[in-house]
């Protein structure tokens, strides 16, 4: 495993391996990886020919400073699992490598970044785009692998791929939860032991919301869905909305063509947890 920290380093070589006719597959994370990351790097691993990992807690995405700064960081223990999972090459560049003068660029997401997540968090999918289109600008991969977790960012990637006309494949991958349900991710262990044992909440009520289908309309599973959070001390519902899964418009009737997806997040104290589930 090479660990690389400029993207200079890192272009030279994949550019040779590329020219090897070895097919380039990549996972871009914050790090502070978990099972989550652990099945895209294996399928990702297993998909291409050289496995490229790249770590790095961008701040542009960031639109609370207490988020950015709270934001896990195990760059040892990643390091390890990254070994352990026969990595290629690890792209962990520093602030100064990625952003050496501010990133004034804005992109046009087509309003895919003006639902859900965009309403909560402000900037936050202009600044992934930001730093994956450099990500994938330096790393020039065949594939890259991004968790469904994280729906409305793996529908706006997609929209990026085009938007930068790039010839990169998309590769969403199911999500991976814990025992009790609950959807991995690296802000789980920010939960205090409490907000960690009312969590598996959120999965809850996505199933049983989807049961719902058969017996309400889309407005109706979404306000049974807020009064189940009501009595809930702990939890502060955000959202929950039924989207279309290209558009991510709101489904109003579900003879509506394309498939649906119910979107969540849910904030347990200072954290913010998403979660989503497929409808049909
Ligand atoms: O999903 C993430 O971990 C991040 O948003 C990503 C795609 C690595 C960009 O910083």
């Amino acid at each position: 495993m090479i660990v690389y920290r400029t993207r200079q380093d890192v272009a030279s070589h994949l550019d040779a391996t590329r020219d090897l006719g070895k097919r380039i597959g990549f996972v871009p994370t914050m790090g502070a990886l978990h099972q989550g990351h652990a099945s895209l790097i294996e399928r990702a691993g297993k998909e291409n020919d050289i496995l490229v990992v790249s770590i790095f807690v961008n701040p542009t995405q960031f639109n609370e400073p207490a988020d950015l700064e709270n934001y896990p960081r195990k760059m040892d223990e990643d390091l390890t699992m990254l070994r352990d999972l026969e990595t290629d090459v690890v792209f962990t560049p520093s602030e100064k490598e990625m952003y050496p003068e501010e990133d004034r660029r804005t992109f046009d997401l087509g309003g895919l970044d003006n639902v859900m997540e965009g309403t909560f968090r402000k900037g936050h999918f202009n600044g992934v785009a930001q730093v994956v289109s450099k990500l994938f600008e330096t790393v020039r991969p065949h594939r890259a692998y991004f968790g469904q977790k994280d729906f409305q960012q793996l529908v706006i990637i997609r929209k990026l791929v085009e938007l930068m006309n790039l010839d990169i494949s998309i590769v969403g991958c199911p999500i991976i939860r814990e025992p009790d349900g609950l959807a991995m991710s690296s802000r789980n262990e920010l939960l205090t032991r409490a907000e960690r044992k009312a969590a598996p909440h959120i999965y809850q009520t996505l199933k049983a919301a989807k049961e719902q289908k058969a017996m309400r309309s889309p407005a109706e599973v979404k306000s049974w869905v807020s009064g189940q959070f009501e009595d809930r001390s702990l939890m502060e519902l955000e959202y929950f909305e039924i989207v279309n899964d290209t558009d991510l418009r709101p489904v109003r009737s579900w003879t509506e063509p394309g498939r649906k997806v119910a979107c969540i997040a849910v904030r347990l104290g200072k954290v913010r947890l998403i979660d989503n589930i497929f409808f049909d």
